[in-house]
């Protein structure tokens, strides 16, 4: 990214104006996470319910340790995974500094530091945070390419920057410190297996974490809905139907035809995108074995292909 495109972000950012920014998982919808108008802009742009708080994107361990607690074992997993695809939902530091609708009034925030170099030198020189969702109308699938922003929000927002492609494809990996177990409260590229490598601790998945409640708002609901309607584990192809395929069921289009999981996790939304304009009634996909990535993948395939029932929460 060119230091002229990033000092034209920062001064956007600055005036409370929304930058659509590059990320290794997806793109993020960039407002400063100080300024409670253009974190309420934010909201308005993806017709997101206010309630469902957003991720704070630091640009250093130091800036993260401004805004929450960080204890001995949360900031070794951050020395372990940062920059990169995992977020911290962590005790909140006050007085705050950043906006109360950014939590949604919870007392935590959530903070990640992104890969991406130019996105973190462009929160550097904001010298705050950057608030961030996806950047695509709530509900829909996250854009994994400038040119998906474009598509969706490049009418409404003030700039779309383009960081090439999305490496990792998948919304990052969020987890919570919980009567000292690591729980993930949403799967993603950085996996159970690789967090209890990373620790002593014990690492559950939200659902088998015995509580039952939900604490990530919007997590269990619909999501990532194409207009078509989806079918999961499917093996063959019916009429009306777009075969996402996987391994050796080889479909229109194959999320990865060796079965590498990581390839289909990158390949996933740009691959819903495709299937769904190709006009079909059904993107129908094949089964992905829920082990390492395939957690999240079938987490996100779940929800793209549940009810969208108006009632329910989409992030
Ligand atoms: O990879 C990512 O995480 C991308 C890129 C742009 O960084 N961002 C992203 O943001 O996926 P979003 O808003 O689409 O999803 C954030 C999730 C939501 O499910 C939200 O409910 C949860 O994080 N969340 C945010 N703050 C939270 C908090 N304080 N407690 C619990 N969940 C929280
Ligand atoms: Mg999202």
């Amino acid at each position: 990214m060119q230091k002229s495109a990033i000092q034209k972000a920062v001064n956007i950012l600055k005036r409370g104006g929304l930058v659509a920014i590059p990320t290794e998982t997806v793109y993020g919808l960039a407002a400063d996470a100080t300024n409670d108008r253009a974190v309420a802009h934010i909201f308005e742009t993806k017709q997101r319910p206010t309630f469902n708080p957003l991720i704070c994107h630091v640009c250093d361990t130091a800036m993260a340790e401004s805004l929450v607690q960080v204890s001995r074992e949360v900031s070794n997993l951050m020395m372990k995974f940062w920059p990169g695809p995992l977020t911290f939902v962590l005790p909140k530091k006050t007085p705050s500094i950043v906006s109360e609708l950014v939590s949604a009034g919870l007392d935590t925030i959530a903070v990640r530091m992104p890969r991406h170099p130019g996105t973190r030198e462009i929160i550097k020189e904001l010298g705050h945070p950057v608030a961030a969702p996806s950047a695509n109308i709530s509900g829909k699938i996250s854009p994994t390419s400038a040119k998906h922003v474009e598509q969706e929000l490049g009418d409404v927002i003030d700039l779309v920057l383009d960081g090439g492609d999305c490496i990792e494809g998948l919304e990052s990996t969020i987890i919570t410190i919980r009567d000292g177990k690591i729980v993930i409260l949403r799967p993603g590229t950085i996996t159970k297996e690789m967090l209890e490598s990373a620790s002593s601790s014990e690492v559950v998945h939200l659902s088998t974490s015995g509580n039952g409640g939900i604490t990530a708002p919007g997590q269990l609901t619909s999501h990532y809905a194409p207009e078509a309607k989806v079918r999961l584990n499917a093996t063959s192809k019916s009429d009306n139907e777009y075969l996402l395929g996987f391994a050796f069921i080889k479909g229109d289009k194959s999320l990865s035809e060796k079965g590498d999981l990581r390839e289909a996790a990158g390949n996933l939304f740009k691959s819903l995108k495709e299937a769904d304009s190709s006009g079909a009634d059904t993107i129908a996909v094949a089964p992905i074995p829920g082990v390492g990535i395939g957690v999240a993948i079938n987490d996100r395939l779940r929800r793209a292909a549940a009810p969208r029932d108006q009632s329910e929460i989409p992030i």
